[in-house]
């Protein structure tokens, strides 16, 4: 593997890379670390320095490269429920960003760079280790931003900043929330250059989960089998379960789907996550159905939060076990279906009930339905945790119990 620096004008820096090795469908991306200067500002040699980035893999590459592709960027801009919500929470953070310098962690096609510069920035770094990047140059060129906006071509981990920065702003939430494995990258980000006090945007996350039924999709996929022009296929039966339900499935589902409230999975305060944390995590859940119903599975969502630093300084970052937990008690209904805000945080919610986003849910189904009865207990256990093969894949290991009968799944979102 080796990679080239070249030193663009306008504040572009690209980091050629000559992988010797096939590129993948979902990756790409660079690192050297060589010096060069930006309008005074030096972006510097890592070499020697004691904090060594992890090593750009195959895999990344291969991440990268599908953020080259123009169809993802359209795809996440025309969604508007999440490009709005950004634009909405950078306006109503201005007061903090006017005047200040910001890092967009990410910035593929400069969006939010953009959206940082007209609430008044005064540099933004809008780094990406993906090609888009050279296409984020030419659209911060062609709206006269040169002069705000330096575009870095590389990994977060890779590039150097030279200064301390007062945000840091990243759209890094994956399905599930964790898949990608992106959320690490702000991590460093927020440990290399952000400012005490300074602001991160989203400040945290939720990942929920809820037990769903869903007798249209079961039937269209596997009761079809059962009687297909008159013919007896129910041979097809075990086949199609194996083939429709072996991986976690992206779709959307609607509130009606869900049994009951959901169970908080993660809670992620964006300023005092560990990256440790996020190789592994696990929760135990219990609900009570809140009605009769055919049990198909459970579905996965999350919500992010825009608000300001929280009771922590930006520079302590405690580990979030010590910050407090939130109530999750789905059985006794103390939990709300939303999260308590109270500082009226603008929120971009990818919950069954809200407006569908890109992300919609994530559902991994049972091979098998269980039938439950109003308050019958769904119980078990469920551990994310990062595949040791590829850590942007997600290895699931869900456990259910209900009615006496218990069960242990295990999938790969890949
Ligand atoms: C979900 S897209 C968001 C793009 C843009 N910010 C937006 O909101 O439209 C995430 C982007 O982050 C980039 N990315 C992910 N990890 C990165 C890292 N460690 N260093 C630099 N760029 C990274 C990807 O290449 C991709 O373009």
């Amino acid at each position: 593997m080796h990679a080239g620096n070249t030193g663009g004008s306008n504040g572009y820096y690209q980091q050629q890379q000559h992988w010797g090795v096939s590129q993948k469908d979902r990756v790409r991306r660079g690192g050297d670390r060589r010096s060069r200067d930006v309008r005074g500002l030096r972006v510097s040699s890592m070499a020697g320095e004691s904090t060594a980035a992890p090593p750009c893999t195959d895999f990344d590459v291969a991440y990268f490269h599908s953020y080259a592709h123009v169809g993802i960027h359209e795809e996440m801009i025309k969604d508007r429920i999440r490009t709005e919500t950004y634009r909405a929470a950078i306006m109503q953070q201005r007061s903090s960003i006017e005047g200040k310098v910001v890092v967009d962690v990410g910035c593929g096609t400069g969006i939010l760079s953009i959206f940082c510069a007209q609430a008044g920035a005064k540099r933004v770094y809008a780094v990406d280790a993906s090609d888009i990047s050279v296409q984020a140059n030419e659209v911060v060129k062609a709206n006269n931003l040169s002069d705000k906006i330096i575009v870095l071509h590389g990994r977060v981990e890779d590039v150097e900043i030279e200064e301390e920065v007062d945000v840091i702003i990243s759209e890094w939430m994956g399905y599930m929330l964790l898949y990608e494995s992106m959320l690490g990258s702000v991590i460093t980000a927020r440990d290399r250059w952000l400012k005490p006090g300074g602001l991160i945007l989203p400040s945290n996350a939720t990942l929920y989960m809820a037990p769903v039924t869903h007798p249209d999709r079961y039937g269209e996929s596997i009761d079809f089998w059962r009687n297909v022009y008159g013919i007896d296929m129910s041979a097809m039966l075990s086949l199609a379960k194996q083939c429709a339900f072996e991986e976690p499935s992206v779709e959307t589902i609607s509130g009606e789907n869900v049994l009951t409230w959901p169970h908080v999975v993660k809670h992620v305060d964006c300023y005092t996550i560990q990256i440790h944390e996020l190789q592994s995590v696990t929760t135990r859940y219990k609900f009570k159905s809140m009605m009769r119903a055919p049990l198909h599975g459970f579905a996965f969502w999350f919500d992010v939060e825009f608000s300001g630093p929280a009771l922590c300084p930006a520079n302590y970052h405690a580990p979030s076990s010590l910050t407090g937990s939130l109530n999750n008690d789905s059985i006794n209904g103390t939990q709300s279906k939303k999260r308590a805000n109270p500082n009226e945080a603008l929120v971009l919610s990818t919950a069954p009930e809200d407006p569908p986003t890109h992300w919609q849910q994530t559902l991994i189904y049972f091979y098998d339905p269980i039938e439950v009865e109003q308050d019958q207990l769904i119980e078990g256990g469920l551990t994310l945790s990062q595949s040791k093969e590829n850590p942007r894949f997600m290895n699931i290991h869900l456990e259910y119990a209900s009615g006496g009968r218990s069960f242990v799944k295990e999938s790969v979102m890949r």
